[in-house]
């Protein structure tokens, strides 16, 4: 994203032939509100299904489609020798296959033919295109060129049909693409891998109507999700109560209240994942009754005033414990959350050594909180430590920014 003070980045917005064109434009949009300057190239394909004048209007750039338009502007090297950014959404598999054979019979082709910025595709097909081998071949091909092909979402497609090939919804692609313009590579070394995330908060009923919970937002555990997907992993997240977060790519979301429902959750799965990482903000107490009906003010035992609490049980110790004891057949890396706040004796990450000691996990994503710090943010920051005693700063970005540094340690961890 631009500051205000830099210069506005040059993005190029790439549109193939697909019905999910009409996505883009809120890709554009995305874009211009950080004040992007935005060129749309569509193909001529693409312009079957949104008109050259909507790009227009919401890129305020001339828009084309070949390369003999404004042929004294030089338009087919210079767009994309200019670009900080090129965003194809939707790719077709007959424009990958165009990019990956080094074509440029088109201006979207010619760009990328030129281009040495970042370049993120996000492919949209029918599931039998997809998983075609020549599809397959031409995302292998782009992505050993450094081309970031994000993994479709999965899920209902043009027609009745439902599997992978949807497009992202654009504000994962937005994210993905400035993470990755930022620095942030998807390698495929979680390909095969089975990931466990627990995200969210937990709730914890006093009565029908009322709880103990947290102001989580589940958006690192959904990021963290997001970038294991992108990397390849086969993705599981046990969610407690979230804002509204897009499920990342062919992850299964299972969604849960209490603590004690996660606990259940993760215990069930824990022995099949060869990661776990537990970014929820579990509730460590609940009520020991939940009224059946809603609790009036007063002064009795049975009123709102008085609530007596039990301990819950702690998941990731337990997870700890069950896999020093062999139980869990994957031998999963485990990695845990601290939001911890530091106070006049001691700092936040001195109470996140002692807590990765006690949890016995083998890395701990420390993140200091507070009023207005990480809960909710888009942003996040802190330290990574491990049983070595390494401490890793983790320097503020994205949540994906934050989640790709997890997965970069947690991925060396374990080699
Ligand atoms: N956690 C868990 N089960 C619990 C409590 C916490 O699995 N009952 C996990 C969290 O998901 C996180 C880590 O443990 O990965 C640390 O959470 P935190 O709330 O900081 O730890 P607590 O053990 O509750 O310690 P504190 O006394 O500081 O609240």
């Amino acid at each position: 994203m631009s500051s205000p003070s830099a210069p506005a980045r040059k993005i190029v917005v790439g549109v193939a032939g697909g019905i999910a064109a009409y996505k883009a434009c809120h890709i554009i949009r995305a874009f211009k509100e950080v004040s992007d300057e935005v060129r749309v190239v569509p193909t001529a394909a693409a312009l079957n299904f949104v008109g050259k004048a909507t790009f227009e209007a919401l890129s305020g750039n001339p828009v084309s489609t070949t390369v003999f338009d404004e042929v004294d502007k030089v338009q087919h090297v210079k767009i994309g020798q200019e670009a900080d950014l090129i965003v194809i959404a939707p790719a077709t598999a007959d424009l990958m296959a165009r990019i990956a054979a080094g074509r440029s019979d088109d201006l979207l082709a010619a760009t990328i033919l030129v281009a040495t910025c970042p370049v993120v595709i996000a492919p949209a097909m029918h599931t039998e295109m997809w998983h075609n081998p020549a599809t397959v071949a031409n995302v292998k091909t782009l992505r050993e060129r450094g081309i970031t092909v994000i993994e479709p979402a999965h899920g209902r497609l043009t027609g009745k049909d439902s599997g992978p090939g949807r497009l992202p919804d654009p504000e994962q692609i937005v994210d993905i693409a400035n993470a990755v313009a930022r620095g942030v590579s998807l390698p495929r070394d979680l390909a095969g891998k089975k990931v466990l995330i627990t995200a969210g908060g937990t709730k914890e009923y006093i009565d029908p109507v009322r709880f103990i919970g947290n102001s989580s937002s589940g958006k690192q555990g959904f990021a963290l999700g997001e970038i294991a997907a992108q990397r390849g992993a086969e993705v599981t997240i046990v969610a407690g109560s979230t804002v509204e977060l897009s499920t990342p790519a062919g992850a299964e979301i299972i969604k849960v209240s209490s603590t004690r429902e996660m606990f259940e959750a993760v215990q069930e799965r824990a022995g099949a994942a060869d990661f776990i990482v537990m970014a929820a903000a579990v509730a460590d107490f609940r009520p020991d009754t939940q009224a059946s009906s809603k609790l009036k003010k007063g002064h009795d035992e049975d009123s709102l005033s008085v609530i007596h609490l039990l301990e819950n049980p702690d998941i990731l110790a337990t997870t700890v414990q069950r896999r020093t004891a062999g139980e869990l057949d994957s031998n999963p890396l485990i990695v845990g959350f601290a939001a911890e706040t530091g106070d006049e004796k001691t700092s936040a990450l001195e109470y996140a050594k002692a807590k990765l000691k006690k949890k016995g996990c083998d890395l701990l994503m420390c993140n200091e909180v507070g009023v207005g710090k990480v809960f909710g943010h888009d942003d996040n920051q802190g330290w990574i430590l491990d049983t070595q005693g390494g401490v890793e700063e983790v320097k503020q970005g994205s949540k994906l920014e934050v989640a790709a540094a997890i997965w970069d340690r947690a991925a060396s961890f374990r080699r």
